[in-house]
Parts: C-alpha cells; sequence; structure tokens
C-alpha cells in the first residue's frame, strides 16, 4: 500500500515538473539524468529517437546537441511538430520507415535513442517478450544507421530474455551498461541500456533487403525476430 502511494507521489512529481518546465513527458527526465550521468550528447551529434511520440525525448536531446545537431523522432504515432527536429511517421520494424529515415537522414548518426514500448499486454512475459523485441530492432537500426564509436540508449523491461540480449549487445559495442535513473518508478520493471563505443562490426547495409529466392538466409531475411 505504502509501494503504491510512493510510487504515486514520484510519478506525480516528474508529471508536474515536466508540465512546469514545459517538457512533452516525464520520460524527459530520465534522458537528462541519464546524460547527466553517462555523457551521451556532445554538440553538433545527430540523433535518431526511436519510438519518440509525444516528444520528450526529442526536446532534450534538441536542447543538447544544440543548434548545429539534427535530432530525428520516428514513432507509429504523429509528433506534434518540433522547432529543429524532424519527425517521420512510421513502424520501426518495417521497411518502408528505413527508407523514410534514409530519405530525411544523411549519412549516420552519433547517436541512436529508443525509448520504444510495446502496446502492453498486461501479459508479464509477453510484454518482456516484445520488449526485447523492440530492443534488437533498434540494434538493427546501430547496424545500419549508427556510426563506428556511436552510443545508443534503450529501455528494456526486465525479464528472463534480458541477458541473452545484453550478450548480443555487447557484441557489437565496447562498453554496455544498465541503469535505472532516478525519474524510473520504483517499482517499473524497465531498465535503460547505455552502449558506448560501437563497433561497426557487421557488414549491413541501412535499408533490409528482401534475398533473392536462391539465397535463403541471408542477413536480410529478417521480419519480426531478430534474436
Ligand atoms: C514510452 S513512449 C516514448 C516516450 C518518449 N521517449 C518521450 O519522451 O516522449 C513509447 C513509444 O514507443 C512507440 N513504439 C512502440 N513500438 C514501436 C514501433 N514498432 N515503431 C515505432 N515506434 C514504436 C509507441 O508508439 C510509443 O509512442
Amino acid at each position: 500500500m505504502r509501494e503504491r502511494w510512493l510510487e504515486e507521489r514520484h510519478h506525480e512529481h516528474y508529471y508536474k515538473l515536466a508540465k512546469k518546465l514545459d517538457y512533452r513527458s516525464r520520460a524527459s527526465f530520465k534522458l537528462m539524468q541519464i546524460d547527466d550521468r553517462f555523457k551521451i550528447f556532445r554538440e553538433g551529434d545527430s540523433v535518431v529517437d526511436l519510438g519518440a511520440c509525444p516528444g520528450g525525448w526529442l526536446q532534450v536531446a534538441k536542447e543538447r546537441v544544440g543548434d548545429g545537431g539534427r535530432v530525428v523522432g520516428i514513432d507509429l504515432r504523429r509528433i506534434r511538430p518540433m522547432d529543429g527536429v524532424v519527425t517521420i511517421v512510421g513502424d520501426i520494424t518495417e521497411d518502408s520507415t528505413l527508407i523514410k529515415l534514409t530519405e530525411v537522414f544523411e549519412g549516420k548518426a552519433d547517436v541512436v535513442l529508443s525509448d520504444m514500448a510495446p502496446n502492453m499486454a498486461g501479459h508479464y512475459s509477453m510484454d518482456h517478450a516484445r520488449s526485447i523485441d523492440l530492443c534488437m530492432y533498434a540494434v538493427d537500426v546501430c547496424d545500419r544507421a549508427l556510426k563506428k564509436e556511436g552510443k545508443l540508449v534503450m529501455k528494456a523491461f526486465m525479464g528472463d530474455m534480458f541477458e541473452d540480449m545484453l550478450k548480443e549487445v555487447r557484441t557489437r559495442f565496447r562498453s554496455v551498461k544498465v541503469h535505472s535513473p532516478a525519474a524510473s518508478r520504483e517499482a517499473s520493471s524497465e531498465m535503460y541500456v547505455i552502449c558506448k563505443g560501437f563497433l561497426a562490426n557487421r557488414n549491413v547495409r541501412l535499408v533490409r533487403e528482401e534475398p533473392a529466392a536462391d539465397a535463403a538466409g541471408t542477413e536480410f531475411t529478417i521480419k519480426g525476430n531478430l534474436i
């Protein structure tokens, strides 16, 4: 009972702060706290934010990379326009979304962010599995669109597939840390995975290609399960 009360107070505190400071979501404070601690952004960086609606992380990214930086946000839902930020409506699991990204974003990003969350089914292991699936799509975007030595910050719901996902991520980044910022709810199962030093050791193109009929099993047949 007391735990729930504390959680609601915590939720309300960041909710009110976001309203007062004109941030679009409480989640802004999570990214600020992550950046203060792990030094994710540099001025002039290019950032791709996956699952960016309503735009709280986009605001923080834009503030921290400054006018010389580029920020692109992608979401299934339309993001209200924001000065100096390009937004894309699309599903990150679809090729068409990656094609749209190539149209608005030349070159590769310094930072990929993912606060993507599945539609919660209320079934713990199913929500966990879908969250891990989205994490692997975020990693897939890194393989295609992140600069060597770039950074990834992504949300994951904890569960039994978490360690295997981390193992996969560790094959691609020099440093991988798991962190829960103070602005995350105490009782929440969400964690943030902070990855630095992208190795760029997968030879993949930005857009997933359909394999030729006789080329079964190539790396580009990915649809759905990426683990
Ligand atoms: C917690 S919200 C993100 C909040 C955001 N970081 C902010 O600060 O405003 C998670 C978002 O992930 C998006 N999402 C979930 N699956 C997605 C997918 N396959 N492709 C793109 N966006 C997705 C949802 O539509 C939702 O808006």
